[in-house]
């Protein structure tokens, strides 16, 4: 295949998290956030504070090493790049009236960097990096009070850099919310004494804190680009069973309804009636309703793997995944993670999805983790990553038939471009990217970059417009 596969202007980068790249927890008057006090992982309860095990307090230094990862990013031909602004970086506390200029600064010279090499920025606001303060004292998105600490923070961000950034995403993966409360929604209660009610009150909180940062942002700029982000996780019936195929249905409906309510403007019937069976009543005002009527530019999401579903109590979801669990598939062969490999499923969800809300998609997470050899080849560090060509290889295959579909994409931000701390394990050693690290899991390690093979691959994959993927059906072409 010699022609071109996706169209000119498509937006080719990679995407990453303050937490899991800067380090530098506490330098430029930045605050703690929960991400600080999760050593193990999101997945894990929170310590006390701070402490030496927790790999994200120094990341990959991306705070004092920028210039050059962008420079990087650059030499594959990036259009865009994916990163989020810490919100403790801008308000050390979360609550305090002024932001902290030096953290401000820190995102002012990302930017310059960025220009330089023309490439665009998409700025994500919270990345699970609530401030910690504000877990503590208001125990996070459970109370309403976040909504107008955030629409501060927001309007800090679209003022200071809205002349130059155009696309924003709000809540990083927000349905995550129904399964990490505190690591999602800064809720400090554990998940096991937070009554149902609180848990649908706080993500009322955040859908409306979402949607009304839409509207502010387009008053300052009517040009910006605001999309919401979730976990995609298409879903198949285990069986021809119609109970099945109910269950899906369910599922998708708790999956969706985050995207429902940013795409449409309002609850769905089905979210009324599962509030009405479940007595959930929700405190919603009048400016709630006209808030949640500032429906977003677009819709962005990270894919990863799909799950089964069974209408069968008995069967268990026991298969590892992104923050969720599921029933495994027996046809998907998983990654060194456990989480099932399913290339079809991003065309299958990204059709869904531009099926159900007609909104342009944006793919802003997608790639393979796993544990890399750096090796010498002719006198040069590198790794022989063909596992993670592979994979992404059939992944942008399948997105390339969705855009043969007629679905409306954006662009396509891998997870990782360089590698990062895992979210859910907090290793090193669960790598993405383009660009090793040498930084190992005991903290050990120069911080040193080198190029794998994945890196020329991915430049010629964005030259060609992709011409060089080969079609999964051809799948033995490609070298495993
Ligand atoms: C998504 C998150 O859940 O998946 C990222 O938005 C995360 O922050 C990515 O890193 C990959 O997950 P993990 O657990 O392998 O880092």
């Amino acid at each position: 295949m010699t022609t071109a596969r996706f169209p000119e202007g498509f937006l080719w980068g990679g995407a990453t998290a303050a937490n899991q790249i800067e380090g530098a927890y506490a330098d430029g008057g930045k605050g703690l956030s929960i991400q600080d006090v999760t050593p193990q992982g999101i997945m894990f309860d929170r310590v006390a504070g701070p402490t030496a095990d927790n790999l994200k307090l120094e990341g990959v230094d991306f705070y004092h090493r920028y210039a050059e990862d962008i420079a990087l990013l650059a030499e594959m031909g990036f259009k865009v790049f994916r990163f989020s602004i810490a919100w403790s970086r801008i308000f050390p506390l979360g609550d305090e009236a002024e932001p902290n200029e030096e953290g401000l600064a820190f995102y002012d010279r990302v930017l310059d960097e960025l220009e330089k090499h023309g490439i665009e920025p998409l700025i994500t606001l919270s990345h699970y990096e609530t401030p910690l303060h504000l877990a503590e004292k208001y125990d996070g998105w459970r109370s309403r009070d976040l909504i107008g600490f955030f629409e501060r923070y927001a309007r800090t961000c679209f003022e200071r850099y809205g002349d130059r950034v155009k696309y924003w995403l709000t809540f990083n993966e927000i349905n995550s919310v129904l399964h990490i409360p505190f690591g999602s929604g800064g809720i400090n209660t554990p998940k096991s004494e937070l009554p149902v009610n609180d848990l649908y009150q706080a993500i009322h909180h955040e859908l409306v804190a979402s949607a009304r940062v839409t509207r502010v942002a387009h008053e300052i700029n009517p040009e910006l680009q605001i999309g919401c982000m979730v976990i995609s996780m298409p879903i198949y019936p285990l069986t021809p069973n119609p109970d099945d195929a109910v269950a899906v249905m369910k599922a998708d409906h708790a999956n969706l309804m985050f995207s429902d309510v940013h795409t449409r403007g309002e609850y769905p019937g089905y979210a009324k009636r599962f509030f009405r069976e479940n007595g959930i009543e929700l405190d919603i005002t009048e400016q709630d309703v006209e808030d949640l009527k500032h429906t977003v530019d677009f819709v962005s999401f990270s894919y990863y793997m799909s799950m089964c579903e069974s209408g069968d109590p008995e069967v268990k979801a026991n298969a590892a995944g992104n923050i969720m669990m599921g029933i495994p598939n027996p046809h998907l062969e998983a990654s060194e993670w456990g989480w099932q490999i399913d290339p079809q499923g991003l065309r299958i969800v990204l059709n869904q999805f531009w099926d159900r809300w007609q909104k342009p998609l944006f793919i802003v997470e997608n790639g393979l983790g796993a544990k890399d050899q750096l090796v010498e080849v002719d006198g040069v560090k590198t790794v022989e990553d063909d596992y993670r060509i592979a994979y992404l290889n059939d992944h942008l295959d399948q997105v390339a038939e969705a855009i043969e579909d007629g679905v409306e994409l954006l662009g396509y931000t891998t997870w990782g471009p360089i590698d990062l701390v895992s979210a859910s394990t907090a290793q090193l050693s669960k790598r993405y990217g383009f660009i090793y690290v040498d930084r190992n899991d005991d903290g050990s390690g120069t911080l040193e970059r080198y190029k794998k093979k994945s890196f020329d691959w991915y430049a010629e994959v964005i030259r060609t417009r992709g011409a060089n993927i080969v079609p999964m059906g051809a799948k033995e072409l490609v070298s495993a």
